[in-house]
């Protein structure tokens, strides 16, 4: 067995499109997604030797018991692989928490592909995206980088080629220092019939945009159902949207179910700018840039 230490990342992501189709019968909701891998990233450090198996985290306000997803991930690992739980993971956060940007379940997948790689790969990849999906709608998402379709709950992942439209691309994403309940979000749609019921398609024929076009036409493709409980509660959200697009976005839009906002810009020098205006007038948000890959 392979005892070495090794640190990962684990980047964030936003939802280019984020279309609702409808409420399913087991409390969850279809969709379709536009995922984009986002480089502002969380680090997991992974010690194998420990007796006891135990998680600690930079974040004092994180907890670090069986509650939280990388001890779910490090639990359902270690069942699946028939292993007693041993070793250490130390996590580092950078990216925001209930921030609709999947830092959490990020670190559940990473948390998977660590284990795994440090006790000499007991799982094959195909095992490890079904402990995915047991632990968050968005965690396959993350096992594997690149931009991807997500159908039924999210769970299910098609990997797409690198979108050209976005190539030299820069997101300048905000966050105002509150979080949303995911939980909250879906079930506040209930409130806005138009926005639970979304045209099947959509987050395809927008991949299809996105593989060959500008990123101006790539931002006139943003869409995200969870809107229109999220602004309705929360408008300084909208006001976000404004600023970031008075300071030269090509497009906003709030990530997942919030709460956080992010603009599109065709450099990442524009977004350096950006962040610098919207900040002199909103010095109470996290801001970050990041260089889009995808
Ligand atoms: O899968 P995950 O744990 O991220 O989901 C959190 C909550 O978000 C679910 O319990 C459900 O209330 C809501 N949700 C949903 N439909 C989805 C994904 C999440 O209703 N497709």
């Amino acid at each position: 067995m392979s005892v070495e230490r090794i640190t990962l990342e684990s980047p964030c992501k936003v939802n280019w499109v984020l279309n609702i189709l409808g409420s399913r019968p087991d409390g969850f909701h279809e969709l379709e997604s536009l995922m984009v891998p986002v480089p502002i990233c969380d680090r997991l450090q992974f010690d194998p030797d420990p007796r006891e198996f135990a998680l600690t985290c930079s974040h004092p306000g994180l907890p670090v018991d069986g509650s939280n997803l990388v001890h779910k991930a490090a639990t359902l690992f270690f069942a699946a692989a028939g292993l007693e739980a041993r070793g250490s993971i130390h996590l580092e956060k950078r990216i925001p928490m209930a921030a609709g940007l999947g830092g959490g379940s990020g670190n559940a997948a990473v948390a998977l592909l660590g284990l795994n790689q440090v006790f000499g790969k007991p799982l094959p990849m195909a095992r490890l995206y079904e402990l995915a999906a047991q632990l968050g709608s968005d965690v396959p998402f993350f096992l594997e980088s690149g931009p991807a379709l997500a159908l039924g709950r999210g769970e299910k992942v098609e990997r797409l080629p690198s979108f050209s439209a976005l190539r030299g691309c820069a997101l300048l994403l905000v966050h105002p220092g509150f979080g949303i309940s995911t939980p909250w979000a879906y079930q506040a749609l209930k409130r806005f019939p138009n926005a639970i019921h979304g045209t099947p398609g959509r987050a395809a024929a927008s991949a299809a945009v996105m593989a060959g076009s500008s990123a101006a036409r790539a931002a006139e493709e943003l869409f995200n159902s969870l809107e229109a409980p999220a602004l309705d509660k929360y408008p300084i959200l909208s006001v976000y949207q404004r600023a970031l697009q008075d300071a030269g976005a090509l497009g906003a839009l709030m990530s997942g179910s919030g709460s956080s906002t992010f603009g599109v810009f065709g450099s990442i020098d524009d977004a350096a700018r950006a962040r610098q205006r919207f900040v002199s007038r909103f010095s109470e948000c996290w801001t970050e840039v990041a260089r889009l890959s995808a």
